[in-house]
């Protein structure tokens, strides 16, 4: 069921401002201090925008979009109520999921494990509230993409809006200083979802996120491209054993090695454990992580994965689609269909430059004609390549998918990856979600 933005709401003036992302701030570091415990934002010119940014938030109701290493998020004053409610009106979603709170240093992590009754405390007379078994993880993960789910005190000093009824609450230290900064400025933790409009990919630049909420926020953030590219992987170690309740930029095998993880399982559910070779039916599509164009998924393990999409999914011959082809590993130059015009393109990319890891910018490959095994066919292919390695697919995945749609692609041919390898278990997740058919 497709719920439609409500249509009501005031049209805004959206602002993309973009902020320098070098000093602005820094770990205390006196000696013997624990590290990551107390984040300080530098008095550098560089931090003004966040300034300005974090005085919106304390006053305004209406969240601001900022970004994290994984992905760009809708942010508002976790503590405040009307603050929360309106991610989801910005969103055009349902407050049916709690929510992420993100905090900018361990201090602001334990001030928020104490009942809001109790008297707060300096961090070193408090009770250390974090649970062991995060130990370890916090110091091999944090700053960066892992979300722990912990005990949530009541009364707690977090709005009822962020935890939906859960007696836990789950929260990250993001590894962009940028984040870190406008948190401490707020002098709250941010509770923040991805900032795209519900059902969309999530957005991994701030043109991404203007695409999709121009109009419904105020402030866009800009500190360039995010780094990881999918969204933090989300565990639960209160439980026994601990599980993953999300795969993202931490990879299991990551999380095994840490003590008392070792048996750490798998709690989520993954489209490809519905049962071998069953494509789901076209039109049946996942509400989420989608390009408006039909997406179809090849796995790691498609019979055929080294030659391309397979003719018989290109039931395209009269129709003059416009198919976009997102390559990975093997595939060759537009999926193995035989293109013209390609020539050129598969030249200039052979002979590029290693591509630097936060640059995303995308080359799109464009043909005019393909032929299939029965003769030449009329269409127009736009060919996309990630890059072979996990990380890069990562990081390139949400905004090909973006770009595809962009040029107006009708379909667009996915070419999977390994889940065993490194991250790609969350790339995986991400496209299953996506994909309207699955080949296997
Ligand atoms: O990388 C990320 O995690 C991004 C960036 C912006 O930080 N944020 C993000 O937030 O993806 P969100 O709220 O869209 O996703 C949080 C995930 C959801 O799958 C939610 O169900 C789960 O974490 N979650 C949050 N709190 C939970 C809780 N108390 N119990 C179980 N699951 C929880
Ligand atoms: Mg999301």
């Amino acid at each position: 069921m497709s719920r439609d933005l409500p249509r009501q709401a005031p049209k805004l003036r959206t602002q993309i401002l973009k902020v320098v992302s070098s000093d602005l701030g820094e770990f205390k570091e006196n000696v013997g201090r624990e590290k990551m415990r107390e984040w300080e934002v530098s008095q550098m010119p560089s931090a003004k925008p966040l300034r300005e940014a974090a005085d919106y938030l304390k006053a305004r109701d209406i969240p601001v979009a900022f970004p994290t290493e994984t992905v760009y998020g809708l942010g508002a004053d976790a503590t405040r109520s009307a603050a929360v409610k309106g991610i989801y009106s910005a969103k055009g979603r349902p407050s049916d999921n709690p929510l992420i709170i993100h905090v900018a240093d361990l201090d602001m992590l334990r001030h928020f494990l104490q009942p809001a009754t109790e008297q707060n405390g300096t961090p070193n007379g408090i009770h250390d509230q974090i649970p062991e078994i995060y130990k370890p993880l916090i110091e091999r993960f944090w700053p960066g993409p892992l979300t722990i789910l912990m005990p949530n005190p009541t009364p707690s000093k977090l709005a009822p809006e962020v935890t939906a009824g859960q007696k836990t609450f789950g929260v990250r230290m993001p590894a962009s200083p940028l984040a870190r900064s406008l948190i401490k400025l707020v002098g709250a933790p941010l509770a923040a979802p991805s900032a795209n409009a519900s059902t969309k990919p999530s957005p991994t630049t701030a043109a991404h996120v203007l695409e999709d909420l121009d109009g419904r926020i105020e402030l866009i953030l800009d500190g360039g491209p995010c780094q990881v590219g999918v969204e933090s992987t989300v565990v639960d170690g209160i439980c026994d054993p601990p599980v993953v309740l999300r795969p993202g930029g931490v990879s299991i095998e990551e999380l095994r090695e840490c003590p008392g993880w070792e048996s750490v399982e798998k709690a989520y559910k993954d489209h490809s454990e519905a049962g071998k070779a069953a494509p789901r039916a076209p039109g049946m599509k996942y509400k989420h992580y989608s390009p408006k164009a039909r997406v179809v998924l090849y796995e790691a393990t498609y019979p055929r994965l080294h030659e391309g999409i397979d003719q018989q999914t290109l039931e395209l011959k009269n129709s003059g689609n416009v198919v976009g082809v997102i390559r990975t590993r093997c595939w060759q130059i537009g999926g193995g269909l035989f293109c013209r015009n390609f020539k050129e393109h598969e030249r200039l990319v052979e002979s590029s430059e290693p591509k630097n890891q936060v640059d995303i910018d995308l080359e799109v490959g464009d043909a005019d004609l393909y032929k299939t095994r029965d003769g030449p066919t009329v269409g127009k292919v736009l060919d996309i390549s990630i890059g072979k390695d996990t990380r890069s697919i990562a990081q390139g995945l949400f905004a090909a998918l973006r770009e595809l749609d962009r040029r107006g692609a009708d379909v667009i041919f996915v070419e999977g990856t390994p889940d065993g390898e490194d991250i790609g278990a969350a790339v995986m997740n991400r496209l299953r979600k996506a994909a309207s058919q699955i080949k296997m």
